[in-house]
């Protein structure tokens, strides 16, 4: 189907949308970014998302005054003009285009370029979510400011597709020994008192707006949680793992770096809470 996109206040015809090759989002991945989950065609955790993109401007001193609600309705617009019941919207904003390539940032006058596209997934009935994923470990070697959510995701696209050649589903990065996350979603261990384990907020990992509502499951569930970093031994150990993010919810870890994790299939308390966070956050949905 020809979706309709959105590109610096104009709704168009995927084919017909552009942007500058000067944008500096090409040239120099200077942009940022969010997903947004849709469910019945409703956004999940609309505000999470948008508090998180005026974060990542502001870090990067990108000058895009965040306007929630005209955000928010251009959201449903593209909702409706491309039916979309299930799945994502993709949501960018770059420095935008300055005359010709130069390194230091464009005059204040120009303008950020903003564009938005929606990207139809079942997210509740997934295979993945049934079967389980294998991951391969890397070296983490992003930039060390991945709490700013930019487009500069080349590494993150690497390894993914060096976990494939590996026979795995997604990589988890490793930084010092430990686990930061994985290519594109917040990493988890469940250890035998049933405690969830994941890394502690910081500059090394993105400050996943579903890891935030999957601790709060977690304590609904009066699981107990602790944030810390762990390695892959300790992964490999683990009863449970699993990973989160908008366009996954929760998807279980089956076997990391060949190692099979608990029984090697979906572990009881991933699956409880990709359940518990489905049925609150289609609730809550706007
Ligand atoms: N990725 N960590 C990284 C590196 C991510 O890219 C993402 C999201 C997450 C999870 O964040 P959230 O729960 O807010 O989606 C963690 C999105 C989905 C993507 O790049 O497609």
């Amino acid at each position: 189907m020809m979706r309709t996109v959105y590109v610096n206040g104009n709704y168009v015809p995927e084919n017909e949308a552009s942007v500058s090759i000067f944008d500096r989002a090409f040239l120099f991945a200077d942009g940022v970014y969010e997903v947004t989950s849709v469910l019945d065609g409703k956004l999940i955790d609309f505000h999470g998302h948008i508090a998180r993109l005026e974060r990542s401007l502001k870090e990067l001193g990108i000058n895009y005054p965040v306007d929630k609600d005209a955000l928010l309705e251009i959201h449903r617009e593209l909702i409706r003009k491309n039916d979309l019941v299930e799945g994502m919207i993709y949501l960018q904003v770059s420095r935008g285009a300055a005359a010709d390539r130069d390194f230091m940032f464009p005059s204040a006058d120009v303008k950020p370029t903003i564009v938005l596209f929606t990207q139809s997934k079942s997210l509740v009935k997934s295979p993945a979510a049934e079967r389980g994923l294998k991951v391969a470990s890397f070296p983490d070697q992003r930039w060390r400011r991945c709490d700013i959510k930019t487009v500069q995701l080349l590494y993150s696209s690497l390894v993914k597709n060096e976990a494939a050649k590996k026979g795995a589903d997604d990589a988890w990065l490793v930084l010092d020994g430990k686990v930061t996350e994985g290519s594109s979603n917040n990493a988890y261990i469940v250890d035998e008192n049933n405690t969830i384990i994941t890394r502690e907020l910081s500059n090394d990992i993105l400050h996943g707006i579903t890891r935030k509502a999957i601790l709060q499951c977690a304590a609904e569930l009066d699981l107990k949680v602790e944030e810390r970093a762990f390695s892959i031994a300790e992964a490999q150990k683990a009863k449970e793992a699993f990973i989160t993010s908008a366009s996954s919810f929760v998807y279980p870890v089956i076997e990391i770096d060949g190692a099979k994790i608990g029984d090697g299939v979906p572990g009881p308390i991933a699956k409880r809470l990709r359940e518990i966070y489905i049925e609150a956050n289609r609730a809550a949905a706007i």
